[in-house]
């Protein structure tokens, strides 16, 4: 294994063989997603079946709220893609736009996402990641000791409704959603990292008496988050792996030319710990 830090967040992996790894190589592999957040494990070829399983060695796998995009036999995967094959979508073709972290709405929020890239556009799609400790961080003490206080509402009621080129959400996708409340400042349990735990307000909701103060706060947050200083982007080549650590990261799809492009997605999420406040 061959590992290469990146300016930011992450690093690019390369003569690693995923399906391949014994004990020892998988606890060095977690290691260094702990410490550089996202790994981008560049030339695989990988099975459903043998996707699937390298996800569950981080943990057990959270089946998405649009089962209309699982892969056919194998719900683990939600398929991400523009293509349409015999009149019938491949998958979601947009998919995570807007700075966010993934299954924000759940209680149990997605700790790692796995994305597997089979057909990639020559140009644009990239995915672009910001790390929310070092922008806790680089915040004034005041401002962070009021924001350790906090919560916020994550709704994917409020997501779904964000996009109205969905189908209503069936019954048994609302029972599997009610609202959570979430700490804003999240401390990571695997190491000392703080970060502001918050999605845009698509989605996400700073709780404060006043609506107007709680709505100007958050995007003053998330535009002091995103900040070049704290951004990586990710470009994509076909045979990607690329998993992040959903605690202390956010992150955004970016556009590319639908019409003229392929791409071909597949995604899992490990569940995670119920987010622990830091004091
Ligand atoms: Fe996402």
């Amino acid at each position: 294994m061959q590992l290469s830090a990146n300016r930011v967040i992450g690093a690019e992996i390369t003569r690693l063989d995923v399906h391949a790894l014994d004990d020892d190589a998988f606890a060095s592999l977690d290691q260094a997603l702990l410490r550089h957040q996202m790994l981008a494990i560049r030339e695989q070829r990988l099975t459903p079946d043998q996707f699937i399983a390298f996800a569950r060695r981080f943990g057990p796998i959270d089946l998405h709220v649009l089962d209309r995009y699982w892969m056919p036999g194998h719900p683990e995967i939600y398929v991400i893609s523009n293509i349409v094959e015999g009149g019938r979508p491949l998958g979601n073709p947009r998919e995570g736009f807007g700075w966010h972290t993934d299954l924000n709405y759940f209680a149990n929020p997605t700790a790692v996402t796995l994305l597997y890239a089979i057909e990639v556009p020559p140009e644009g799609g990239e995915t672009l990641f910001a790390d929310t400790a070092r922008s806790f961080a680089a915040l004034p003490a005041s401002r962070q000791a009021e924001l350790r206080g906090l919560r916020a509402c994550h709704s994917y009621r409020m997501l779904h409704e964000s996009r109205p080129w969905l189908p209503p959400m069936t019954p048994e996708q609302i029972a599997r959603t009610p609202d959570i409340h979430h700490p804003v400042v999240r401390r990571h349990p695997r190491c000392a990292r703080e970060g502001l735990y918050l999605c845009d307000w698509s989605n996400t909701r700073l709780e404060l008496a006043d609506e107007t103060e709680a709505r100007r706060l958050q995007e003053e947050l998330l535009a002091h988050m995103v900040r070049g200083e704290f951004v990586e982007a990710h470009r994509w080549r076909a045979g990607d792996l690329v998993l992040w650590d959903n605690r202390t990261l956010i992150h955004t799809a970016t556009e590319y030319d639908r019409e003229r492009h392929r791409r071909l997605v597949w995604r899992t999420s490990v569940r995670g710990e119920v987010p622990i406040a830091a004091h």
